[in-house]
Protein backbone atom coordinates (compact mmCIF):
# COMPACT_ATOMS: atom_id res chain seq x y z
CA UNK A 1 0.00 0.00 0.00
CA UNK A 2 2.84 2.19 0.44
CA UNK A 3 4.08 4.31 -2.33
CA UNK A 4 8.48 4.45 -3.02
CA UNK A 5 7.58 8.19 -2.06
CA UNK A 6 6.96 7.36 1.25
CA UNK A 7 9.65 4.92 1.66
CA UNK A 8 11.47 7.38 0.47
CA UNK A 9 10.76 9.48 3.81
CA UNK A 10 12.75 8.83 7.12
CA UNK A 11 10.88 9.54 10.54
CA UNK A 12 12.17 12.63 12.27
CA UNK A 13 15.53 11.31 14.49
CA UNK A 14 14.13 13.65 16.85
CA UNK A 15 11.32 11.53 17.75
CA UNK A 16 13.23 8.75 19.67
CA UNK A 17 14.35 11.49 22.29
CA UNK A 18 10.72 13.31 22.96
CA UNK A 19 9.06 9.97 23.42
CA UNK A 20 12.25 8.63 25.75
CA UNK A 21 11.70 12.18 27.46
CA UNK A 22 7.54 11.88 27.70
CA UNK A 23 8.12 8.20 29.23
CA UNK A 24 10.52 8.93 31.88
CA UNK A 25 8.09 11.96 32.66
CA UNK A 26 5.66 9.31 33.07
CA UNK A 27 7.55 7.39 35.27
CA UNK A 28 7.72 10.61 37.47
CA UNK A 29 11.36 11.27 36.49
CA UNK A 30 12.73 14.52 36.36
CA UNK A 31 13.49 15.89 32.40
CA UNK A 32 14.67 18.84 31.31
CA UNK A 33 14.00 19.36 27.53
CA UNK A 34 16.28 21.84 25.66
CA UNK A 35 15.10 19.63 22.35
CA UNK A 36 12.69 21.98 21.37
CA UNK A 37 12.94 24.21 18.37
CA UNK A 38 10.38 26.78 19.57
CA UNK A 39 10.18 30.12 21.48
CA UNK A 40 8.89 29.68 25.47
CA UNK A 41 7.25 33.19 25.04
CA UNK A 42 3.43 33.77 24.39
CA UNK A 43 2.72 35.70 21.05
CA UNK A 44 2.77 39.50 21.28
CA UNK A 45 -0.95 40.66 22.36
CA UNK A 46 -2.17 42.74 19.53
CA UNK A 47 -1.63 40.01 17.31
CA UNK A 48 -3.76 37.82 19.49
CA UNK A 49 -6.60 40.56 19.50
CA UNK A 50 -6.13 41.13 15.74
CA UNK A 51 -6.75 37.32 15.78
CA UNK A 52 -9.67 37.39 18.13
CA UNK A 53 -11.33 40.45 16.62
CA UNK A 54 -11.42 38.78 12.99
CA UNK A 55 -13.43 35.63 14.90
CA UNK A 56 -15.72 38.00 16.33
CA UNK A 57 -16.40 39.98 13.26
CA UNK A 58 -17.39 36.10 11.21
CA UNK A 59 -14.19 36.32 9.38
CA UNK A 60 -14.29 32.81 8.86
CA UNK A 61 -14.19 32.00 5.24
CA UNK A 62 -11.94 30.92 3.09
CA UNK A 63 -9.78 33.27 2.17
CA UNK A 64 -7.50 33.67 -1.38
CA UNK A 65 -5.42 30.64 -1.95
CA UNK A 66 -2.46 32.75 -1.93
CA UNK A 67 -3.53 34.58 1.30
CA UNK A 68 -5.78 37.87 1.47
CA UNK A 69 -4.57 40.71 -0.33
CA UNK A 70 -3.74 42.62 2.99
CA UNK A 71 -1.62 40.39 4.77
CA UNK A 72 0.38 39.82 1.50
CA UNK A 73 0.29 43.51 0.95
CA UNK A 74 2.03 43.09 4.75
CA UNK A 75 4.22 41.06 4.08
CA UNK A 76 5.08 43.15 0.48
CA UNK A 77 5.64 46.60 2.69
CA UNK A 78 7.91 44.50 5.44
CA UNK A 79 10.06 42.92 2.65
CA UNK A 80 11.08 46.26 1.28
CA UNK A 81 11.18 47.78 5.39
CA UNK A 82 13.34 45.29 7.15
CA UNK A 83 15.05 43.64 4.08
CA UNK A 84 15.32 46.56 1.02
CA UNK A 85 13.88 43.55 -1.40
CA UNK A 86 11.19 44.58 -3.96
CA UNK A 87 8.30 41.94 -4.01
CA UNK A 88 4.78 42.74 -5.32
CA UNK A 89 1.94 40.71 -3.27
CA UNK A 90 1.20 38.67 -6.51
CA UNK A 91 4.86 37.48 -6.23
CA UNK A 92 3.70 36.26 -2.50
CA UNK A 93 2.21 33.04 -1.19
CA UNK A 94 1.12 32.52 1.93
CA UNK A 95 1.42 29.29 3.69
CA UNK A 96 1.02 26.87 6.35
CA UNK A 97 4.02 27.84 7.92
CA UNK A 98 7.53 28.25 6.74
CA UNK A 99 7.59 24.00 6.31
CA UNK A 100 4.93 24.02 3.66
CA UNK A 101 6.52 27.14 1.57
CA UNK A 102 9.55 24.66 1.66
CA UNK A 103 7.81 21.66 0.69
CA UNK A 104 6.18 23.11 -1.92
CA UNK A 105 9.01 24.84 -3.00
CA UNK A 106 10.75 21.44 -3.59
CA UNK A 107 7.78 19.89 -5.48
CA UNK A 108 7.40 23.13 -7.87
CA UNK A 109 10.98 22.94 -8.34
CA UNK A 110 12.79 19.23 -8.17
CA UNK A 111 12.10 16.53 -10.84
CA UNK A 112 13.03 13.30 -10.06
CA UNK A 113 16.90 12.88 -10.25
CA UNK A 114 17.93 16.69 -9.45
CA UNK A 115 20.28 16.88 -6.96
CA UNK A 116 19.69 19.39 -3.83
CA UNK A 117 22.96 21.03 -2.24
CA UNK A 118 22.07 21.22 1.75
CA UNK A 119 24.96 22.36 3.62
CA UNK A 120 24.89 20.09 6.78
CA UNK A 121 24.29 20.73 9.64
CA UNK A 122 20.94 21.32 8.34
CA UNK A 123 17.93 21.50 9.51
CA UNK A 124 16.16 17.65 9.47
CA UNK A 125 13.34 18.46 7.06
CA UNK A 126 15.60 19.66 4.19
CA UNK A 127 16.68 16.45 2.86
CA UNK A 128 13.50 14.81 3.36
CA UNK A 129 11.42 17.31 1.27
CA UNK A 130 13.93 16.60 -1.44
CA UNK A 131 13.36 13.10 -1.03
CA UNK A 132 9.70 13.47 -0.91
CA UNK A 133 9.94 15.72 -4.57
CA UNK A 134 11.99 12.46 -5.83
CA UNK A 135 15.51 14.82 -5.96
CA UNK A 136 18.46 13.22 -4.22
CA UNK A 137 19.53 15.77 -1.31
CA UNK A 138 23.79 16.23 -1.84
CA UNK A 139 25.28 17.49 1.73
CA UNK A 140 28.13 19.61 2.04
CA UNK A 141 29.61 18.79 5.72
CA UNK A 142 30.83 22.29 6.73
CA UNK A 143 33.34 22.44 9.60
CA UNK A 144 33.09 23.58 12.98
CA UNK A 145 36.75 25.37 12.40
CA UNK A 146 34.20 27.51 9.86
CA UNK A 147 31.38 28.06 12.34
CA UNK A 148 29.63 25.20 10.36
CA UNK A 149 29.59 27.27 7.10
CA UNK A 150 29.89 26.14 3.33
CA UNK A 151 32.98 27.54 2.17
CA UNK A 152 33.04 28.67 -1.47
CA UNK A 153 35.30 26.30 -2.63
CA UNK A 154 32.75 23.17 -1.06
CA UNK A 155 29.60 24.79 -2.89
CA UNK A 156 31.84 25.09 -6.09
CA UNK A 157 32.96 21.48 -5.62
CA UNK A 158 29.41 20.32 -5.10
CA UNK A 159 27.76 21.52 -7.90
CA UNK A 160 27.31 18.78 -11.21
CA UNK A 161 25.48 19.28 -14.01
CA UNK A 162 22.38 17.68 -12.36
CA UNK A 163 22.32 20.60 -9.18
CA UNK A 164 19.00 22.18 -9.33
CA UNK A 165 19.78 24.17 -6.12
CA UNK A 166 21.21 25.01 -2.82
CA UNK A 167 19.83 25.62 0.51
CA UNK A 168 20.62 28.81 2.68
CA UNK A 169 19.79 28.70 6.32
CA UNK A 170 20.93 31.67 7.76
CA UNK A 171 20.87 32.16 10.80
CA UNK A 172 20.56 28.59 10.91
CA UNK A 173 19.05 26.24 12.94
CA UNK A 174 20.75 23.98 14.13
CA UNK A 175 23.85 25.41 14.79
CA UNK A 176 22.83 29.10 15.19
CA UNK A 177 25.15 30.04 12.97
CA UNK A 178 25.11 32.94 10.16
CA UNK A 179 26.61 34.14 7.24
CA UNK A 180 28.17 37.74 7.14
CA UNK A 181 27.88 39.41 4.03
CA UNK A 182 30.94 38.85 2.60
CA UNK A 183 30.42 35.38 2.68
CA UNK A 184 26.99 35.62 0.90
CA UNK A 185 28.85 37.64 -1.91
CA UNK A 186 31.90 34.68 -2.56
CA UNK A 187 28.86 32.06 -2.50
CA UNK A 188 26.56 34.51 -4.94
CA UNK A 189 30.06 34.79 -7.01
CA UNK A 190 30.31 30.60 -6.80
CA UNK A 191 26.57 30.75 -8.06
CA UNK A 192 26.98 33.17 -10.78
CA UNK A 193 29.04 30.92 -12.59
CA UNK A 194 26.27 28.48 -12.49
CA UNK A 195 22.89 30.18 -13.15
CA UNK A 196 21.09 27.09 -13.90
CA UNK A 197 21.65 26.32 -10.02
CA UNK A 198 18.72 27.97 -7.82
CA UNK A 199 18.71 29.26 -4.51
CA UNK A 200 16.06 28.11 -1.59
CA UNK A 201 17.11 30.63 1.41
CA UNK A 202 15.56 30.17 4.36
CA UNK A 203 15.24 33.33 6.40
CA UNK A 204 12.67 32.33 9.81
CA UNK A 205 15.61 33.08 12.49
CA UNK A 206 15.98 36.76 10.73
CA UNK A 207 14.57 38.64 14.14
CA UNK A 208 16.41 36.65 16.29
CA UNK A 209 20.01 38.08 15.84
CA UNK A 210 22.12 39.26 18.38
CA UNK A 211 25.38 41.17 17.19
CA UNK A 212 24.52 42.57 14.29
CA UNK A 213 21.92 43.10 11.12
CA UNK A 214 19.85 40.75 9.01
CA UNK A 215 21.54 39.81 5.53
CA UNK A 216 20.32 38.12 2.92
CA UNK A 217 21.86 36.47 0.16
CA UNK A 218 20.06 39.17 -2.04
CA UNK A 219 20.66 42.20 -0.33
CA UNK A 220 24.37 41.32 -1.46
CA UNK A 221 23.56 39.61 -4.90
CA UNK A 222 20.50 41.33 -6.11
CA UNK A 223 21.38 39.91 -9.70
CA UNK A 224 19.93 36.66 -8.04
CA UNK A 225 16.63 37.45 -7.47
CA UNK A 226 15.13 35.94 -10.85
CA UNK A 227 16.40 32.32 -9.47
CA UNK A 228 16.30 32.69 -5.77
CA UNK A 229 13.35 31.79 -3.08
CA UNK A 230 12.91 33.42 -0.08
CA UNK A 231 11.45 31.24 2.63
CA UNK A 232 10.48 33.27 5.84
CA UNK A 233 7.50 32.75 8.62
CA UNK A 234 6.48 34.10 11.84
CA UNK A 235 6.69 31.18 14.41
CA UNK A 236 9.97 32.75 15.25
CA UNK A 237 10.42 36.02 15.59
CA UNK A 238 6.53 36.71 16.66
CA UNK A 239 6.55 33.37 18.95
CA UNK A 240 3.40 32.21 16.52
CA UNK A 241 4.30 28.19 16.12
CA UNK A 242 1.36 26.95 16.69
CA UNK A 243 -0.58 29.45 14.26
CA UNK A 244 1.08 27.71 11.67
CA UNK A 245 2.03 30.78 9.46
CA UNK A 246 4.87 31.08 6.65
CA UNK A 247 5.35 32.57 3.06
CA UNK A 248 7.48 32.10 0.52
CA UNK A 249 8.24 35.20 -2.09
CA UNK A 250 9.79 34.00 -5.28
CA UNK A 251 9.72 34.99 -9.34
CA UNK A 252 6.40 35.42 -10.51
CA UNK A 253 6.44 32.18 -12.51
CA UNK A 254 7.76 30.19 -9.95
CA UNK A 255 4.95 31.66 -7.26
CA UNK A 256 2.19 31.18 -9.47
CA UNK A 257 3.60 27.22 -9.75
CA UNK A 258 3.68 27.06 -5.99
CA UNK A 259 0.03 28.69 -6.28
CA UNK A 260 -0.98 25.93 -8.46
CA UNK A 261 0.45 23.26 -6.01
CA UNK A 262 -1.43 25.22 -3.02
CA UNK A 263 -4.38 25.51 -4.34
CA UNK A 264 -4.87 21.77 -4.83
CA UNK A 265 -3.37 20.50 -2.17
CA UNK A 266 -4.23 22.80 1.09
CA UNK A 267 -5.45 25.85 0.05
CA UNK A 268 -4.50 28.76 2.32
CA UNK A 269 -3.51 28.89 5.40
CA UNK A 270 -6.24 29.50 8.49
CA UNK A 271 -8.10 33.07 8.00
CA UNK A 272 -7.43 34.07 11.60
CA UNK A 273 -3.82 33.02 11.51
CA UNK A 274 -3.68 35.30 8.44
CA UNK A 275 -4.95 38.30 10.42
CA UNK A 276 -2.96 37.62 13.08
CA UNK A 277 0.15 37.40 10.45
CA UNK A 278 -1.34 40.94 9.33
CA UNK A 279 -1.11 42.96 12.94
CA UNK A 280 2.44 41.15 13.37
CA UNK A 281 4.01 43.05 10.09
CA UNK A 282 1.94 46.13 10.62
CA UNK A 283 2.64 46.36 14.66
CA UNK A 284 5.49 47.54 16.59
CA UNK A 285 8.13 44.90 16.84
CA UNK A 286 9.17 45.49 20.60
CA UNK A 287 7.87 42.21 21.55
CA UNK A 288 10.25 40.43 19.02
CA UNK A 289 12.95 43.01 20.60
CA UNK A 290 12.37 42.15 23.75
CA UNK A 291 12.26 38.43 23.04
CA UNK A 292 15.22 38.91 21.26
CA UNK A 293 17.32 40.36 24.54
CA UNK A 294 16.41 37.63 26.35
CA UNK A 295 17.03 34.87 24.07
CA UNK A 296 20.70 36.75 24.03
CA UNK A 297 21.32 36.66 27.85
CA UNK A 298 20.39 33.23 27.73
CA UNK A 299 22.80 32.27 24.71
CA UNK A 300 25.76 34.38 27.09
CA UNK A 301 24.53 32.16 29.88
CA UNK A 302 25.06 28.74 27.99
CA UNK A 303 27.84 30.03 26.46
CA UNK A 304 29.82 30.49 29.65
CA UNK A 305 28.82 27.14 30.79
CA UNK A 306 29.56 24.89 28.14
CA UNK A 307 33.06 26.61 28.17
CA UNK A 308 33.72 25.02 32.15
CA UNK A 309 32.95 21.64 30.68
CA UNK A 310 36.35 20.13 29.80
CA UNK A 311 36.87 18.95 26.50
CA UNK A 312 33.72 21.00 25.04
CA UNK A 313 34.04 23.11 22.10
CA UNK A 314 31.48 25.82 21.36
CA UNK A 315 31.39 29.19 19.20
CA UNK A 316 29.01 31.69 20.68
CA UNK A 317 26.14 31.64 17.65
CA UNK A 318 25.00 35.10 16.76
CA UNK A 319 21.00 34.25 16.02
CA UNK A 320 18.60 31.92 16.29
CA UNK A 321 17.84 29.79 19.88
CA UNK A 322 20.33 27.23 19.78
CA UNK A 323 23.76 26.18 20.48
CA UNK A 324 25.42 23.57 18.96
CA UNK A 325 29.02 22.52 20.63
CA UNK A 326 31.37 19.84 19.58
CA UNK A 327 31.43 17.40 22.24
CA UNK A 328 33.32 14.55 20.12
CA UNK A 329 35.88 14.19 23.00
CA UNK A 330 33.14 12.18 24.87
CA UNK A 331 32.55 9.90 22.08
CA UNK A 332 33.63 6.45 22.37
CA UNK A 333 33.92 7.12 26.38
CA UNK A 334 32.05 4.63 28.83
CA UNK A 335 29.73 5.05 31.14
CA UNK A 336 30.08 3.82 34.71
CA UNK A 337 28.02 0.17 34.23
CA UNK A 338 30.43 0.23 30.98
CA UNK A 339 28.13 1.02 28.09
CA UNK A 340 30.63 2.39 25.74
CA UNK A 341 28.90 5.50 23.71
CA UNK A 342 29.45 5.28 20.42
CA UNK A 343 27.71 8.28 18.98
CA UNK A 344 25.58 11.53 19.60
CA UNK A 345 22.67 9.31 19.30
CA UNK A 346 23.90 6.97 21.90
CA UNK A 347 24.92 9.93 24.44
CA UNK A 348 21.43 11.74 24.10
CA UNK A 349 19.57 8.41 24.96
CA UNK A 350 22.55 8.33 28.28
CA UNK A 351 22.03 12.17 29.05
CA UNK A 352 18.20 11.67 29.16
CA UNK A 353 18.30 8.49 30.58
CA UNK A 354 20.79 8.81 33.18
CA UNK A 355 20.74 12.75 33.86
CA UNK A 356 17.53 13.75 32.94
CA UNK A 357 18.45 15.84 29.82
CA UNK A 358 16.82 15.90 26.49
CA UNK A 359 19.29 17.47 23.14
CA UNK A 360 19.60 16.61 19.66
CA UNK A 361 21.99 14.39 18.46
CA UNK A 362 24.04 16.14 16.10
CA UNK A 363 23.61 12.59 13.98
CA UNK A 364 20.18 14.06 13.43
CA UNK A 365 21.15 17.17 11.54
CA UNK A 366 24.18 15.26 9.73
CA UNK A 367 27.03 16.81 12.18
CA UNK A 368 28.01 13.36 14.32
CA UNK A 369 30.76 15.54 16.84
CA UNK A 370 27.40 17.59 17.82
CA UNK A 371 24.59 18.25 19.71
CA UNK A 372 21.83 20.29 19.44
CA UNK A 373 20.63 22.47 22.93
CA UNK A 374 17.76 24.74 22.19
CA UNK A 375 17.80 27.71 25.30
CA UNK A 376 14.10 28.62 24.39
CA UNK A 377 13.87 27.81 28.34
CA UNK A 378 13.27 29.91 31.77
CA UNK A 379 17.20 30.38 33.06
CA UNK A 380 16.25 28.50 35.99
CA UNK A 381 15.99 25.48 33.41
CA UNK A 382 18.96 26.22 31.30
CA UNK A 383 20.80 26.94 34.65
CA UNK A 384 19.93 23.08 35.73
CA UNK A 385 20.24 21.72 32.25
CA UNK A 386 23.98 22.56 32.48
CA UNK A 387 24.33 21.06 35.55
CA UNK A 388 23.22 18.03 34.45
CA UNK A 389 24.98 18.09 31.05
CA UNK A 390 28.09 18.67 32.80
CA UNK A 391 27.68 15.72 35.73
CA UNK A 392 26.44 13.37 32.44
CA UNK A 393 29.85 14.24 30.27
CA UNK A 394 32.26 14.34 33.11
CA UNK A 395 31.02 11.18 34.28
CA UNK A 396 32.27 9.11 31.20
CA UNK A 397 35.60 7.58 31.30
C1 LIG B 1 15.21 26.48 9.68
C2 LIG B 1 13.75 26.30 9.79
N1 LIG B 1 12.99 26.51 8.69
C3 LIG B 1 11.67 26.36 8.72
C4 LIG B 1 11.02 25.97 9.86
C5 LIG B 1 9.53 25.79 9.81
O1 LIG B 1 8.86 26.72 10.57
P1 LIG B 1 7.29 26.87 10.53
O2 LIG B 1 6.75 25.83 9.64
O3 LIG B 1 6.83 26.74 11.94
O4 LIG B 1 7.04 28.25 9.98
C6 LIG B 1 11.75 25.73 11.02
C7 LIG B 1 11.09 25.26 12.25
O5 LIG B 1 11.65 24.62 13.10
C8 LIG B 1 13.15 25.91 10.99
O6 LIG B 1 13.90 25.73 12.07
Amino acid sequence: MISKRAQSVSPSETLAISAKAKELKRQGKSVISLSAGEPDFKTPKHICENAIKAINNGFHGYTMNTGTPELRENISNKLQRDNNLDYDPSQIVCTNGAKQALGFSMLAMIDEGDEVIIPAPYWVSYPQMVNVAGGTPVTVRSSFENNYRMTPKQLEDAITENTKAVMLCSPSNPTGTRYTADELRALADVLNDHPEVNIISDEIYEYIIFEDEHVSILNVAPELKERTVLINGFSKGFAMTGWRLGYLAAPQEFADAVAKIQSQETSAPSCISQKAGEAAYAGSLDAVHKMREAFKKRRDFIINELSNIEGVKCFKPSGAFYVFPDVSHYLGKSTDNGRTIENSTELCMYLIEEHGLAAVPGDAFGEPNGLRLSYAASMEELDKAMERLKAGLTALS
